[in-house]
């Protein structure tokens, strides 16, 4: 199947910028950005990250997106998508050899990937963590001519300039710039491109990035190896205190700040990585870190298709 560039990467080019909004929390303004409306089940950052890596995809004249992912994840589903709008056919490796013959323990994720013509591969922990490396995984390239990899998460410098186009979209939005960008991390692109981003619009603002997986020591590593092109200062940290035990854990107070969160603002928060990042900006303001002083702007990434916490 050829790459159908109407209906494809018109959607992908097409994009209205997302809308800000401006709330209150613990008595400092926030400016959210909200990029949990491009889209009913692509949202946020997946978009984003996508746009590029599909002009890519089609100027190599690919037939097939190849990613990773495990059964929750938002990027398989957003390849997916992803693939279908285009006219690609596409195949997700899966973490977990155990799903391939129960779909009783599938998750609604994986279910949409197959509707949406997604071709799934299950494999064992272990090949999943060799990634690219695994036999499995090099047979698999091997047999799907004309492909187009994509990392898990989504991650890289391609889509480094998706994500940045936020700071653009965000340049005409606020009239002053904002002292401090905060987003969740879970592969670290986001954020990356985030940085990457504000360095272009030489923005004097830090990136804030709230871990939601325990123990992402390399992180950093990845992220300044995204940025290697950058000559100017890189000026960004991630918190590793709001993880709330790990990825996709949950405590009573997350789950309560949520909560009381969305009855306010009427702003849904996704279980794995806005609630965390919102949380931590909360914090931040509580213990002072961030004051009335400052320009505190928030990116919800989306993620709400994969459940919201409650
Ligand atoms: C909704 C949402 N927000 C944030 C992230 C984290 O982004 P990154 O992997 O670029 O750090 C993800 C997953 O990758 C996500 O699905």
């Amino acid at each position: 199947m050829a790459f159908n560039e109407q209906s494809g990467l018109e959607f992908w080019q097409g994009q209205p910028m997302t809308p800000c909004q401006t709330i209150e929390l613990a008595g400092v303004n926030v400016v959210v950005k909200r990029d949990d409306k491009n889209h009913e089940f692509v949202q946020g950052n997946k978009l984003r990250k996508l746009k590029y890596n599909l002009i890519e995809a089609q100027r190599q004249g690919v037939e097939t997106l190849i990613t990773f992912g495990g059964a929750y994840s938002n990027h398989l589903l957003a390849t997916a998508f992803a693939a279908q709008a285009c006219g690609l056919s596409s195949l997700g490796v899966v973490r977990g050899h155990e799903l391939e013959k129960n779909q009783a323990i599938w998750s609604e994720t994986l279910f949409q990937c197959k509707q949406l013509g997604m071709q799934l591969v299950f494999v064992s922990r272990s090949d999943y963590r060799l990634k690219t490396k695994s036999q499995v995984f090099q047979g698999l390239v091997k047999n799907t001519p004309n492909s187009y990899v994509l990392p898990e998460g989504g991650s890289n410098q391609l889509a480094l300039q998706g994500v940045a186009e936020i700071v653009a979209e965000l340049q005409q939005q606020v009239e002053e710039t904002p002292t401090h960008l905060i987003c969740p991390v879970g592969t670290g692109g986001t954020l990356a491109g985030l940085v990457y981003g504000v360095a272009q619009k030489k923005w004097m603002c830090k990136v804030i990035g709230v871990a939601v997986l325990k123990g992402l020591h390399s992180i950093k590593d990845d992220i300044n190896q995204w940025l290697t092109t950058l000559d100017t200062e890189k000026n960004y940290d991630v918190l590793d205190g709001f993880h709330a035990g790990g990825y996709a854990k949950n405590t009573k107070e997350l789950s309560r700040f949520c909560v009381t969160f969305e009855q306010h603002h009427q702003i849904q928060l996704d279980k794995i990585y806005n609630s965390k990042s919102f949380f931590a900006l909360a914090q931040l303001i509580k213990s002072r870190q961030i004051t009335a002083k400052d320009r505190p702007l928030i990116i919800h990434t989306g993620g709400i298709q994969g459940g919201v916490n409650k």
